[in-house]
């Protein structure tokens, strides 16, 4: 019965390795991205493990023992203090970029009093985000392209965007639609995935290796580098500068062990879902593990940006 077990599990195991190495998720461009989300969204497994939260936790700095889901809802708050939102007057309205099924976006309107349009590429995470939300909170979601965003200059109070940007082909463009909406006064606040700046060292073999399957299996076309993004929001015709960064990469660490750890913490999350869940499940885990050894060694680095617009 053991080795009948054993055999399975290998089995299983065997088949997530090799989905993982023959059939990543190249980007291709922003339908690849939409695709990719969408079949994320409509399989449950991220929501049925992560809640409604698409980003990583902040666990203190330096970090403490959280829940994943705790810290994932105090990313939040800390970005909201951090960047200054929480001194808006109630009412006003933010936009939130690439917001997945809405976990941001819902703290921001009930917490905060704040007015909340949330856009995403996908339109399954519009529609799922839309579901997940009470009648009376003050937020809505459109399917809407990140670079091309359909709204007026200068018509929100601040823009929110979270780990949005490692799917944007144009850097430059992302930065200049962040900051065409912001009002004068309004203040911005984004989260990226960010690979070291090239001036701060090369990339070894091995590294240029990590960062080939951390851009092809999740659909990423490129990493911006924090000081290469600065650069981005500071050389936007929109911009006048004033932009402050800062590297969250330690307090944010334990969120990819924990990414894998909530598979065996609730077991039943992933097993309800039948076994192909289980194989998704494996087969996202080397790239959990790669992203933990490139932001734990400095090959990336999770930078925050904000700046209040004059
Ligand atoms: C890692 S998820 C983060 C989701 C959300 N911000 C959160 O924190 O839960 C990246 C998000 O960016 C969105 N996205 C990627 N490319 C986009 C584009 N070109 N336009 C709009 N949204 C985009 C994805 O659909 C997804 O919602």
């Amino acid at each position: 019965m053991l080795a009948l077990l054993l055999l399975l599990s290998g089995a299983v195991a065997a088949l997530a390795l090799w989905l993982w190495l023959k059939r990543d998720r190249k980007y291709q461009s922003s339908e690849s991205v939409a695709a990719a989300y969408d079949a994320w969204t409509d399989d449950r497994l991220l929501e049925r493990l992560w809640g409604d939260h698409v980003h990583l936790g902040h666990y203190g700095d330096p970090p403490r023992h959280h829940d994943f889901r705790e810290a994932k809802a105090a990313f939040v708050h800390e970005l909201v203090r951090w960047s200054g939102l929480d001194q808006l007057p109630a009412g006003s309205k933010v936009l939130d970029v690439g917001c997945g099924i809405g976990g941001s976006a819902r703290i921001l309107a009930r917490d905060y009093n704040l007015d909340v349009v949330g856009i995403s590429i996908s339109p399954a995470q519009v529609a799922r985000a839309t579901d997940l939300t009470t009648q009376g909170l003050s937020c809505r979601f459109e399917v809407m392209d990140a670079l091309d965003l359909q709204m007026a200059d200068h018509s929100f109070d601040a823009v929110w965007s979270v780990e949005a940007g490692p799917h944007m082909p144009d850097k430059q463009r992302y930065a200049d639609e962040l900051l065409r909406v912001l009002k004068p006064g309004g203040l911005l606040a984004v989260a990226d995935w960010n690979r070291r700046d090239p001036s701060d060292g090369a990339m070894t073999k091995t590294e240029r290796r990590v960062m080939r399957q951390l851009l092809n299996q999740w659909a990423h076309p490129e990493f911006a580098s924090i000081a290469g993004f600065q650069q981005n929001l500071e050389t936007s015709h929109y911009s006048q500068g004033g932009i402050s960064t800062d590297d969250w990469s330690q307090a944010t660490l334990p969120s990819w062990i924990d990414s894998i750890l909530e598979g065996v913490r609730r077991p039943r999350a992933v097993l309800g879902l039948g076994p192909k869940a289980v194989v998704q499940g494996l087969r996202e885990t080397p790239t959990l593990l790669l992203m933990h050894w490139a932001f734990a060694t400095g090959l990336m680095q999770f930078g925050v940006f904000k700046l209040k617009r004059h």
